[in-house]
């Protein structure tokens, strides 16, 4: 299997990055988004991105963005990551969709950060052919892929996609497809306890993630990390956990409902669990 012609579908922040990944390694990218001006914003990300690679004296980037063409309805291609909103229905419609226009041969992928890979392949005729690939944000710095097979994925097709991952220059790590994957069903919890330590005054937001950072060396506190992430994100995300898990340890906290439900969706709003003026 050869990835020549990607598309990707969504140009949000994790969207914007993998199509700049991919763009970079030498291949060509269609981003798709439907909701108006998200991919002009993605491109402008990816533009400030490319700058910043750049400055640190990386590759020259002048021919990435050259190799992004902005798309205004899905299109054929060899491989489609898709990466919109945590929302089922919505990636089910679009793998359904996906389905019926991409060839036969093509894989269809998702970043999803937690709904399940087998659910989404069930929408479609090739459930053989689709799997997770989940990037981490900022896309273009952290070098992780997970990549999740669904029950039916098949092996032809995971080890094209881990070749492919190894050929953006990134490390591939497989997990199976149970509600999280690994890398969600460890964080999240994290950062939903820690939600619950400022809830209940255990501290200050920054002492918590202060504690996090220069106890545990992370590079980011779990509440500063939330408010990257989304905090709308990290409730879908506790959610999955909690219904496909079954196990009251992972419903949300509440005060991240009550965050998402003000709007505070964190760094992406202007405001999380800290200001972004
Ligand atoms: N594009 C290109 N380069 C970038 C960049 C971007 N978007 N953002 C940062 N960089 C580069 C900078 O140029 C800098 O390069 P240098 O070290 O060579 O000078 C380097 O990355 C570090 O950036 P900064 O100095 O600006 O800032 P920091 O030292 O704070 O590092 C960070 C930024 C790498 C984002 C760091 O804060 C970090 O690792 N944060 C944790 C992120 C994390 O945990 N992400 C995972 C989220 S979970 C997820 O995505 C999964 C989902 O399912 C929830």
């Amino acid at each position: 299997m050869s990835f020549e012609r990607v598309l990707v579908v969504g140009a949000g922040q994790m969207g914007a990055g993998i199509a700049q990944v991919v763009a970079a390694s030498g291949r060509q990218v269609l981003l798709y988004d439907p909701f108006p001006g998200a991919v002009e914003r993605g491109l402008a990300g990816i533009h400030r991105s490319l700058e910043k690679v750049e400055a640190k004296g990386g590759a020259p980037t002048a021919d990435v963005l050259t190799r992004i063409t902005e798309s205004t309805e899905l299109v054929a291609a060899d491989l489609m990551i898709e990466a919109i909103s945590e929302d089922a229905a919505a990636k089910e419609e679009l793998f359904r969709a996906a389905d019926a226009l991409l060839p036969d041969t093509a894989v269809l992928a998702s970043n999803t950060s937690s709904i399940p890979i087998t659910s989404l392949a069930a929408v479609t005729s090739r459930p053989e052919r689709v799997i997770g690939m989940h990037f981490f944000n900022p896309v273009p710095v952290l070098q992780l892929v997970e990549v999740i097979r669904g029950l039916q994925t098949s092996d032809e097709t995971a080890a094209a996609i881990v070749e492919l991952v190894r050929d953006l220059g990134k490390v591939p790590a497989e997990a199976n497809d149970f509600p999280g994957f690994v890398s969600n069903r460890i964080l999240m919890p994290f950062i939903n306890e820690a939600a619950y330590a400022l809830l209940e005054g255990v501290a200050e937001a920054e002492a918590i993630d202060t504690i996090a950072k220069l106890g545990f060396a992370h590079p980011l506190g779990p509440l500063a990390l939330a408010d990257l992430i989304g905090l709308d994100t990290c409730v879908a995300v506790m959610d999955v956990l909690h219904a496909g898990l079954g196990n009251p340890k992972y419903a949300p906290c509440p005060l991240l409902r009550q965050y998402v439900a003000a709007g505070r969706l964190g760094r992406k709003s202007g405001r999380g669990f800290y200001e972004y003026p």
